[in-house]
């Protein structure tokens, strides 16, 4: 009785933690136009880092080190999250479409864990399509979100 007690409790105090963070988030885009817009977004850190090692995965493809691609795959597959500050603004400003763009996230780490599995096995043609799914993947959601996506964190350039 006292245990259920305390995790009603504790799922109280984690809600009210939520709703907070969420309101927080909510007031954000009253802020457009503050100079904190412009520091550019942990988001573009981690997409430059993805595309170095999905070159350096091109590379690799061409001279055949399958070994290299098993050690690059799994940083393209779990790469890190913005801070969850960061977090929370990306969320507020996507709304309904979050799930679409976790969606596309999801593709991209199930496509890179194919590949991961591909070249462990020394497969190169399986390698080169599961290569083709993850540049579909960030494809698809560079083409759903990217340009509105700098124009609402950086202004129109
Ligand atoms: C879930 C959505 C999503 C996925 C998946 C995604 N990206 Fe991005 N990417 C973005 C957004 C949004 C931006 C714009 C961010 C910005 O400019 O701050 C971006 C920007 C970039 C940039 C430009 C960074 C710059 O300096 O302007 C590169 C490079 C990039 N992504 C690479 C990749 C690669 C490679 C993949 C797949 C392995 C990928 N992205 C998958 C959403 C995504």
């Amino acid at each position: 009785m006292t245990h259920r007690k305390h995790s009603h409790a504790f799922g109280t105090i984690t809600l009210t933690v939520t709703a907070c963070l969420l309101l927080w988030g909510f007031q954000l885009p009253a802020w457009a136009g503050d100079a904190t817009q412009i520091e550019p977004l942990a988001l573009r850190k981690i997409m430059q880092e993805l595309g170095r090692n999905m070159q350096a995965i091109t590379g690799a493809i061409s001279q055949e080190e399958w070994v290299q691609v098993v050690q690059l795959a799994p940083k393209v597959a779990a790469h890190p999250e913005p801070p969850l500050t960061k977090k929370m603004r990306i969320l507020a400003y996507l709304g309904a479409d979050a799930t679409k763009f976790r969606n596309f996230d999801a593709q991209t780490h199930e496509a890179a864990l194919a590949m991961k599995l591909a070249a462990a096995s020394s497969d190169g043609k399986a390698v080169i399509q599961s290569f083709a799914h993850v540049q579909e993947s960030c494809l698809g959601c560079h083409q759903a979100f990217r340009k509105p996506f700098v124009e609402h964190f950086y202004g129109a350039r």
